[in-house]
């Protein structure tokens, strides 16, 4: 079997990883690698933005399978195109990709279908936009509408700020295209948890839960990241609240979705919010998080090939729970001084031999092999998978192996989990 991963990240490292698992005797192929998948692929030279030169390598080169990771690609058309050619491709279409790329769209179909989530209202109107917001009063929350690399939320702990946020969206188009259009909601207090299901459109198989940790810096403070590590599974994500997920999350919004003429097919990822009064959605993704991909996927016994494969080739999932290994995951981003500001790039990375195990895995986002080293080449450059019997030896773990890895400037959050580390300690 011949497989495609389109992306560059930790997320498609750890995609490729658990789809080698599941299918030792398949053949491998990425986008533009970075320097953990390359020795495990054959290097494609295109980028996944170049969707019609994609689609046409895929083809003449008779993959079996190709798997999407990041959103940009999926929300510009690559599902449909390579449908379009004949080929067997796990992702959204266009419009159902709109459940990320647009959070107008988002937000509506949420509450067509009745789905928990804050307060909100769409805008496109500076002074509109404004006065909602002296209506509602502070905190709040202000979404650009469109894609906007993760940057594009801001949690407004006061009037002014909500003013100043407007203004870079609504008055300087800051964002561009993608801020031209407002969400403002109300703010949500609780614990926050990601959960992946594999979906045909109808059905849906619900992955272990998961916990992203957004800030910079320990104890949750500083700018918003990518992620500087996840952990699963997640305590407060009982059975109970996972049912609740799949019953008043998950499918309403599939059936809507259906209901629109866009079924998805392919990876929704909803992060929802534990708040006092019951889960409520905070946003809908398209694809696999990053960095959850990199702990959730080494947990998953499950095949995940065999999931992506039924949905890629028309096929009904079995709705249901997919099994995961006993014990816990903790995985520790290693990031570029100063990210998610400005950071250096083309520093020499060592990592120790004795490092990676089978209880040890080092995903690579932003690293390139350059003249036989291993440099840096983003700002989160590597994630460090640690898998253990319990929650806090592999918080530990994680920890612990990211100390030993060395490139100049290289940093980490020692405290992924602190609030699993609360409950169990
Ligand atoms: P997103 O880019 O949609 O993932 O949002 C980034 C982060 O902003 C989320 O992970 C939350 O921590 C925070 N956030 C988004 N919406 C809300 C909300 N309504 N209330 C509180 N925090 C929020
Ligand atoms: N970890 C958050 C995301 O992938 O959007």
């Amino acid at each position: 079997m011949r497989i495609l991963i389109v992306g560059t990240g930790g997320r498609e490292h750890a995609l490729l990883w658990k789809l080698r698992h599941d299918a030792p005797a398949a053949e491998f192929f990425a986008t533009q690698p970075n320097g953990g998948l390359e020795p495990l692929c054959t290097p494609v030279p295109i980028a996944p933005a170049d969707i019609e030169a994609l689609s046409g390598w895929a083809a003449s080169h008779h993959i079996d399978l190709t798997v999407v990771g990041p959103e940009a690609p999926l929300a510009a058309g690559i599902v449909d195109r390579f449908e379009k050619k004949g080929l067997s491709v796990f992702g959204p279409s266009k419009d159902a990709a709109r459940i990320e790329s647009s959070k107008v769209f988002s937000k509506d179909l949420m509450r067509t279908a009745g789905v928990p989530t804050a307060e909100y209202r769409t805008f496109s109107n500076l002074e509109g936009a404004k006065s909602w917001v002296r209506e509602r009063g502070a905190p709040i929350v202000i979404k650009a509408s469109g894609l906007a690399a993760g940057k594009g939320v801001i949690v407004c702990t006061t009037e002014d700020e909500a003013f100043d946020a407007l203004q870079a969206m609504l008055g300087d188009l800051t964002f561009g295209e993608a801020g031209r259009e407002v969400v403002i909601e109300d703010f949500l207090d609780g614990e926050e948890i990601s959960v992946f299901a594999v979906t045909d459109g109808t059905n849906a198989v619900v992955l272990q839960p998961s916990q992203d940790y957004k800030r910079v810096g320990e104890g949750d403070t500083g700018l918003n990241t990518g992620g500087m590590g996840a952990y699963a599974p997640v305590s407060i994500a009982t059975d109970e609240v996972v049912t609740e997920c799949r019953i008043r999350v998950i499918e309403p919004t599939l059936r809507a979705l259906a209901a629109s003429g866009a079924p998805f097919r392919g990876l929704l990822y909803a992060g929802v919010i534990s708040t006092s009064d019951g889960l409520k959605v905070i946003e809908f993704n398209c694809r696999f998080g990053d960095p959850e991909t990199q702990v959730v996927l080494p947990m998953m016994r499950t095949s995940l090939l065999e999931l992506m494969r039924t949905v890629a080739e028309g096929g009904a999932l079995t709705p249901g729970v997919a099994a995961a290994r006993p014990g816990a995951a903790v995985s520790t981003i290693v990031a570029s001084g100063s990210y998610p500001g400005s950071y250096e790039t083309g520093k020499t990375i060592s990592i120790p031999d004795d490092l990676e195990s089978d209880d040890c895995i080092v995903f690579h986002a932003g690293t390139r092999n350059e003249d036989g080293r291993l440099i840096t080449a983003g700002g989160r450059v590597l994630a460090v998978t640690a898998l253990a019997p319990t929650f806090l030896a592999a918080a530990d773990a994680s920890e612990a192996a990211a100390a030993r890895i060395e490139f100049g400037g290289a940093f980490h959050r020692k405290d992924i989990g602190w609030r699993e580390r609360l409950r169990q300690e």
